[in-house]
């Protein structure tokens, strides 16, 4: 059995790398998702693992690949990853960070742009054959995005990269909350770091930009959304479970919020229990942050290269548990 694994299809290049490079690995070429069991059975000696987000990969795995040295993340998130059990047992994870910064911002800001003036619902209306007249108020009324304030939770580089697209390309002032200030934004475009709560009363657009933790879990629930002006709309391309989406349903239903535009979900991939059925107040992708062509292969470039440096004994480039390396 191979001594590196790769759980999914991460494209032609990066695997024709690693033939290149000699290295013997197997590859889940029919891209079939694995369970649990089958992520086990097929990666049991495996030295080295290339995964995604959607590779749950818990204590009990890795106790179950007792050979296992590196996982290459191929995401720049790694909450799917128990680093702290992965360091215990002297294992290198990796992730893939700054190479999809710009295009994640990229799709935040589109979903910004869709929700505020009713993009896709105003393409379903077309295609209905429902526009029969130009009007001054017609059906399809949306909202400013030019000089409303955007609120940013999490300015870290991809916060940092929606802001700048809000305050240079569209003039909107910049409110931004998180665990540190981040005092390049703030000389680069005047962004003014604030509470979560003068954020939530403040801002006409949110966006969240931080990462999966227990202190982030639910950071948007029912309470929050109170918080919010009745005109603000959510955006959510960081991760699903930050938001509590049965309480942006009845956020939503009730008018709490005027819109929400989500590219990641709780219950990924499911959303929740009439969460599809809103139409005019909702944009949903399917976590597609970082799925442009050039971004997904220098992703799974990166992958490639820490998997390379790892079995050549040299350092990975981009470790998120550094010291393991550190200390063998
Ligand atoms: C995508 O969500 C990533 O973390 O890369």
């Amino acid at each position: 059995m191979s001594q590196l694994v790769i759980t999914r299809n991460i494209g032609e290049t990066a695997v024709a790398k690693l033939t290149h490079a000699r290295l013997g690995f197997s590859h889940n070429k029919p891209d079939v998702s694995w369970t649990q069991q089958m992520l086990i059975a097929n990666a049991k000696n495996a030295e080295a693992l290339v995964c995604l987000l959607s590779d749950k990969m818990s204590a009990e795995v890795m106790d179950a690949l007792p050979n296992l040295k590196l996982i290459a993340n191929v995401a720049v998130g790694y909450d799917n990853i128990d680093v702290q059990a992965a360091t215990e047992r002297g294992i290198i994870v990796t992730n893939t960070p700054d190479v999809l910064t710009e295009t994640t911002a990229d799709l935040a800001f589109a979903l910004l742009l869709a929700i505020a003036r009713r993009i896709p619902e105003s393409d379903s209306y077309m295609r209905a054959e429902k526009y029969t007249r130009f009007e001054l108020f017609p059906d399809m009324l949306g909202m400013d995005v030019c000089g409303k304030t955007l609120g940013i939770v999490g300015m870290g580089r991809i916060g940092t990269a929606v802001a700048r697209r809000g305050a240079l390309g569209f003039s909107m002032p910049i409110l931004y909350c998180g665990r540190s200030q981040n005092e390049a934004a703030a000389a680069e475009f005047g962004a003014t770091f604030v509470s979560f709560n003068e954020l939530l009363a403040k801002s006409d657009f949110v966006s969240v930009n931080v990462a999966l933790t227990p202190e982030t879990t639910h950071l948007f629930d029912i309470n929050t959304f109170r918080k919010m002006k009745q005109t603000a709309c959510l955006i959510n391309t960081a991760r699903g479970p930050v938001v509590k989406e049965a309480d942006l349903v009845t956020a939503l239903k009730t008018g709490l919020l005027r819109g929400a535009a989500l590219d990641v979900f709780e219950f990924e991939p499911k959303m929740v229990a009439g969460l599809a059925d809103i139409h005019d107040k909702l944009v949903v992708t399917p976590h597609i942050g970082s799925a442009t062509i050039d971004t997904r292969h220098k992703m799974a470039d990166i992958a490639v290269n820490n998997v390379l440096a790892y079995f050549a004994g040299e350092r990975p480039l981009t470790m998120v548990n550094p010291e393991v390396f550190d200390n063998q």
